[in-house]
């Protein structure tokens, strides 16, 4: 028929086979294949049903998004699905859509198309859109109310995320849920079927009566605190509303229009740059393609505080079993309570089962020895941070550890090389940079010494997908890519404020642009201690004259660490409720003005300004030096590791945006005015804006390179 798509027949059941690997994505030609296939079955007199069914991994995961980039840069849209979608549903056989893997986006769309849907135990179905930017655009936002109901379909169109086969069937979207296997499943249901009349999803107008506007109103003030500062959610929200009031053309006509709204908007543009920026990190160039990631069976985890805890859930989560070590029982039992009491949240808040709880326990080990590190597959360094500690403890695990084992540090700031030479292995030692909590955050820094081989790089990159991270792979130096990066975001917050900002002008600005929270929220929620120790064990390292922060190391001095002690860059009380702290904004006024600090009032664009350039100079930096692989690795770091906005696409992605000769105009003038030594702007930036590229055609021409 064409290579994607294949007829075939059992008896008088055509089956109609999607095959465009890898995720069967509606490319160009796909559509049209399908709609060929189901024109020939439906006017064959030998035929009494069709079943449709994707090969390989998965059914359909939507519209292909590679196209969305094409049509956004000029090329004409193809306007291939609606057509699809009226001959499906026309069809004068009924239609059997057999979802496995996943039916996503336009690949529920084909599916709620057909006049029936029967699915996997395992399969997943959903309209994730909105996480791109755009919303459902073939109808989706029309025929989903009318099968699983206005809240369901609310819920779905507007968070994007997939739902599993059971509630699917509960809520209407599908017919019946197959064990075994599919393909047996659907042509039986087929053959149910065969001689009934065929439901159209565009006529089944009864559960449209269920609309209520309270579940909006309650859908718009959930996406104004879950997707603030998103466009597409809202869309969303008001293309379903119009299927509660309009008939099913004009009700995918506004959905239409609204389509097209985002789809051409900068925060899809961003959306989509984040998707495959997240899915780029995993190739590295240089590892050759025959090598072949360790399989991880057993873990070690050293140190039990805030980090060691966060990744020993991890790891019981990945069903991994882990020992976790530390030096007191006191320590350990500390430790143990806090992951019992993070598990035990998740289960009263309905997340987690008991019966997990209690599995992922089980798979942890607390224990003040080493015995059975022996059998580990990668050890896991959390304990202080200091090079002393790092390197006795290292040189303790390289004795007991078999020779294959993955030794890693969650070091934040330190030489992986230097902990490394304290061990006979340096091939198999390298960074594994969690995030706090590392139970939570996706994100993992895959930091490469001088010496890490390849083998033990693609091992904790495999790794980071089955821990269900996002990894990284960084380059060895003070910070890697997100924490040295951060130095100059919180340097700029705190100048700011020494320069007549208040804490809170600066936490509102970079909340307003999208942050999760302000940077001197942030540090308050970190602990100021933990930046005054690592100071102290840089200190040598600062230039002499120029300027550094003055005041957190006053409010370290004075105990106040931040959220832990309830008072530091701002106040908090037993409820973490926040306030401003006025004897912090009198010493940082005092402070200011005895170092001769010129003090005004600042407005929120040069806030933004000020700590987002900063952020975007020094990324220009790290990727000259090669620190980062990819602009576009810096943007995955930032997105999944310091929650900056997704919708502006990361740092880099946001440069581009902006147009990089302004982002260079306006370090020249922060150059001028604050000093070269701080803000000179990265030679690779200005070589960009002088020619008139941006990061991302530098990532392109990279690609491009490696083939
Ligand atoms: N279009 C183009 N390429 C896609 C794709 C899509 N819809 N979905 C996945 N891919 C590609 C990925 O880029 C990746 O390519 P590389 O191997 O070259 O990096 C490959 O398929 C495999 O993807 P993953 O690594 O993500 O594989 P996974 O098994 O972890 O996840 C998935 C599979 C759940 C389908 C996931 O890829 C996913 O969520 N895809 C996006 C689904 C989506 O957003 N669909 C809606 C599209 S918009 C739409 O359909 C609009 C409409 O209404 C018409
Ligand atoms: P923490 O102080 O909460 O925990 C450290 C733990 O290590 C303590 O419980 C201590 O008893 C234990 N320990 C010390 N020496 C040990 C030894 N020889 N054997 C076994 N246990 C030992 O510190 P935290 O915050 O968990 O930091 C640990 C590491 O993670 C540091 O290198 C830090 O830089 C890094 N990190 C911290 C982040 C954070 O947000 N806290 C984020 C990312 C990395």
């Amino acid at each position: 028929m064409s290579e994607t798509v294949r007829l075939t027949r059992q008896e008088e059941i055509d089956i109609i086979t999607i095959d465009n690997p890898p995720v069967n994505a509606l490319g160009p030609g796909v559509p049209e294949a399908i709609q060929g296939a189901i024109e020939s079955a439906g006017s064959d007199p030998g035929v009494n049903a069709i079943v449709v069914i994707g090969a390989g991994r998965t059914f359909i995961a939507g519209a292909d998004i590679r196209e969305f980039v094409k049509i956004v840069r000029g090329e004409k849209p193809r306007r291939t699905l609606l057509p699809l979608l009226t001959a499906i549903e026309a069809c004068a056989k009924p239609v059997i859509m057999a979802i496995h893997g996943q039916a996503l986006g336009g690949g529920l769309e084909v599916a709620m198309a057909g006049h029936y849907r029967v699915i996997a135990a395992g399969a997943q179905v959903g309209q994730p859109e909105v996480k791109l930017g755009i919303i459902p655009g073939a109808t989706g936002t029309q025929r989903l109310p009318r099968l699983a109901g206005i809240a369901k379909a609310v819920e779905m169109c507007a968070f994007g995320e997939p739902i599993g086969a059971g509630d699917a069937l509960a809520s209407g979207i599908v017919d019946r849920i197959v064990d075994g296997d599919l393909l047996a499943g659907a042509i039986a249901f087929a053959r149910e079927v065969a001689h009934m009349p065929a439901p159209r999803t565009s006529q089944r107008n009864s559960r449209l009566s269920e609309s209520d506007p309270a579940i909006f109103a309650a859908a718009r003030q959930q996406a104004q605190k879950t997707k603030r500062g998103q466009t597409a959610p809202l869309a969303a929200i008001e293309a379903v509303e119009a299927a509660t009031r309009l008939p099913f053309d004009e009700g995918c006509a506004l959905e239409a229009k609204l389509f097209g709204e985002c789809l051409y908007s900068t925060q899809c543009r961003a959306l989509i740059h984040a998707f495959f920026a997240e899915r780029a990190v995993s190739k590295i160039p240089g590892i050759p393609v025959d090598i072949q990631p360790r399989e991880i069976r057993r873990a070690a985890v050293i140190g039990a505080g805030t980090m060691g805890g966060g990744i020993t859930m991890t790891y019981a989560n990945a069903g991994i079993p882990v020992i976790v070590k530390e030096t007191s029982q006191e320590a350990l039992d500390r430790g143990m309570a806090t992951i019992r009491k993070n598990y035990a949240g998740s289960v009263k808040k309905g997340k987690l089962a008991q019966a997990a709880m209690d599995e992922r326990m089980a798979r942890i080990t607390p224990q003040l020895s080493y015995a059975g590190f022996e059998d580990a597959d990668i050890i896991v360094e959390a304990v202080f941070e200091g090079m002393a500690l790092k390197k006795q403890v290292f040189a303790e695990i390289d004795a007991i550890a078999k020779p294959s084992c993955i030794l890693a540090s969650n070091t934040s700031y330190l030489d992986i090389d230097e902990i490394a030479s304290a061990t006979g292995r340096a091939g198999m030692v390298l960074g594994n940079h969690f995030f706090s909590p590392a139970n939570v955050m996706r994100l993992l820094e895959i930091v490469r010494g001088e010496a890490t081989s390849h083998e033990a790089i693609a091992t904790c990159m495999a790794l980071a997908r089955k821990l269900k991270k996002v990894g990284v792979l960084a380059g060895n130096c003070r910070g890697f890519i997100g924490n040295r990066m951060l130095g100059p975001y919180l340097r700029e917050a705190q100048f700011l404020v020494e320069e007549g900002a208040t804490v809170a002008d600066v936490n509102q600005a970079m909340y307003d642009f999208g942050m999760a929270m302000g940077p001197l929220a942030m540090s308050d929620l970190a602990g100021l201690d933990v930046g005054w120790r690592i100071r102290k064990e840089f200190r040598h390292l600062e230039r002499p004259g120029v300027r550094q922060p003055l005041v957190a190391d006053l409010l370290c001095e004075m105990g106040r660490y931040g959220q832990k002690t309830g008072r530091g860059w701002s106040q908090y009380d037993e409820n973490r409720n926040v306030s401003p702290d006025p004897e912090t904004e009198t010493l940082i006024e005092k402070t200011a003005r005895a170092a001769g600090i010129e003090r005004r009032s600042i407005e929120a664009g040069e806030i933004v300004d000020r700590c987002v350039l900063a952020l975007i100079n020094e990324g220009a930096k790290l990727l000259e030096e090669g620190i980062a692989l990819r602009a576009s690795d810096i943007d995955v770091v930032y997105l999944n590791g310091y929650a900056f906005p997704a919708w502006r696409g990361g740092p880099m992605f946001y440069a581009d945006t902006i147009g990089l000769d302004r982002v260079l105009a306006r370090l020249e003038e922060f150059e001028t005015r604050h000093g070269g030594e701080l803000w000179s702007p990265a030679p690779l930036l200005k070589r960009l804006a002088g020619s008139g590229k941006t990061f991302s055609s530098l990532d392109q021409e990279a690609a491009a390179a490696a083939g």
